[in-house]
């Protein structure tokens, strides 16, 4: 039995109706990238408010490994919200709260001791990991890298790369931000192989450590493992060795921010667990709530204690809702059938991805790690000249088919794929045929 079942256009007008006050009631700076108005969903099915069923490979951009309104989490959320919806941390402890710091201590990498503070948003989870690096460090400077996403609070816009789109129009950003090259497999030069690009870019960062900014200056490192906004990019695995490396040299500290690439999207709970390197701080958000707002960082006690009290922390901190939620969704998350189902899902996504790129040569690059899978769509694979009318095409046309999909990348010419990592074959195939039909009308129309 099919999952998608659409009873009306997309947008229905029950949904055009509810954007459309959207619109009156809200400024346009908070973007929307679909025109539907969701009523409710559970797994990877989503009802808009005109009763269609479609198929969510958005995922909540990413908030929802386990799916929407997943049993156990919902459990929780009611059990605990008929106990104790809040007290603020800093006025009084909870269970929750003290359970998901000591669950994650536990899942971190790294054999030192862990201590968590718990946050609400992934920005301000790096931007407080920017701040304890800084206490215990007493230097200033953070390096991030092209194509980073690391939020949209004053300093984690500094942080961020992608200027005319979050960017523009909004500064002065906060200072001391340093950014360097990123190694990004698919735009390097022509002619040049893959490894002989790393290597450039491995070999370049004593370069760039003296021609950007001393590393006697530099605080923190801060990186994803995988670029998610950026374009589903990962980080290759000798140039995160050899960044972990100088940061022992020079005392500087690394941070994962693992806020889309973490909690199993993956396939391991988190993405800098594939590369074999241990952060001294990680941030983690997103899935970790099972669509609850709630983040964390995690990190080596020592550098995590250097704040002193009342330094980290706010009023919603460790909202004893959210954490139960958060575990409910860490049971799974960080369980061997989870990540054994996840990297299935990226196996069966990834066939269908590399298919449909053999049919269309707009299709330049299909990449990702494990489930975390985007394809880059180009007008000519030579010149790799962003192709963005197509991959506005792509989501619009797979929306009007019942599949959500969003964009991703540095020109906005990626569809990332997010899909809820215990989504079943039967609804992979069922959208991924929607992909197809939609790259079909894209070739017939747009090429
Ligand atoms: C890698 C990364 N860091 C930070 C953030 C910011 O998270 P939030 O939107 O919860 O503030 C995001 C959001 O997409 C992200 O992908």
């Amino acid at each position: 039995m099919s999952s998608i079942r659409l009873v009306t256009e997309i947008p229905g007008p029950r949904s055009r109706a509810l954007v459309a006050r959207r619109e009156a009631a809200t400024p346009p700076g908070a973007a929307k990238l679909t025109p539907i108005a969701v009523d409710h969903a559970h797994g990877s099915v989503v009802v808009d408010v005109d009763g269609n069923h479609l198929l969510d490979l958005a995922g909540g951009i990413g908030t929802l490994a386990v799916g929407h309104t997943p049993d156990a989490v919902v459990a929780a959320i009611r059990e605990q919200a008929a106990q104790l919806v809040h007290i603020c941390a800093i006025v009084a402890t909870t269970e929750s709260s003290v359970a998901l710091a000591e669950r994650l201590n536990a899942l971190a990498p790294g054999d030192a001791e862990k201590r968590t503070v718990l946050m609400n948003s992934g920005a301000e989870a790096v931007e407080t990991a920017v701040h304890i690096c800084r206490s215990a460090t007493k230097r200033q400077g953070v390096v991030v890298f092209d194509g980073a996403y690391h939020g949209r609070t004053n300093l984690t816009l500094a942080m961020t790369s992608k200027f005319n789109l979050f960017k523009k129009g909004l500064g002065p950003f906060a200072p001391e931000v340093y950014r360097m090259p990123f190694p990004n497999a698919y735009r390097r030069p022509e002619g040049m192989t893959e490894q002989a690009w790393v290597d450039w870019h491995v070999a370049n960062l004593d370069h760039a450590f003296t021609a950007i900014v001393d590393p006697s200056h530099v605080a923190c490192v801060v990186i994803e493992p995988v670029i998610g906004e950026g374009g589903f990019l990962p980080a290759p695995f000798p140039w995160l060795r050899r960044l972990r490396e100088l940061c022992d040299q020079h005392g500087m500290l690394f941070v994962a921010d693992e806020i889309q690439a973490g909690m199993g999207r993956t396939g391991k709970v988190f993405a800098i667990e594939h590369a074999g390197v241990v952060p001294d701080v990680l941030c983690t958000a997103k899935s970790l709530g099972g669509g609850m707002p709630i983040s964390a960082v995690v990190g080596r006690a020592d550098v995590m204690c250097a704040p002193h009290p009342g330094g980290l922390g706010g009023t919603y901190s460790g909202n004893p809702v959210a954490c139960a939620a958060a575990l409910a969704a860490l049971d799974q998350i960080a369980s061997e059938p989870f990540l054994a189902r996840a990297v299935a899902v990226g196996e069966r996504l990834r066939d269908r991805l590399d298919r449909l790129m053999d049919r269309h040569d707009w299709i330049g690059d299909v990449r990702g790690l494990g489930p975390m899978l985007a394809m880059e769509l180009v007008k000519d694979r030579r010149t790799k000249e962003p192709w963005v009318e197509a991959t506005q095409a792509m989501n619009a046309q797979t929306l009007q088919r019942g599949v959500i999909t969003i964009r991703a990348g540095l020109f906005s010419n990626c569809v990332r794929l997010l899909p809820a990592l215990d989504i079943s074959d039967a609804e992979i195939d069922e959208a991924m045929d929607v992909v197809d039909a939609a790259a079909a009308e894209v070739e017939r129309t747009l090429r």
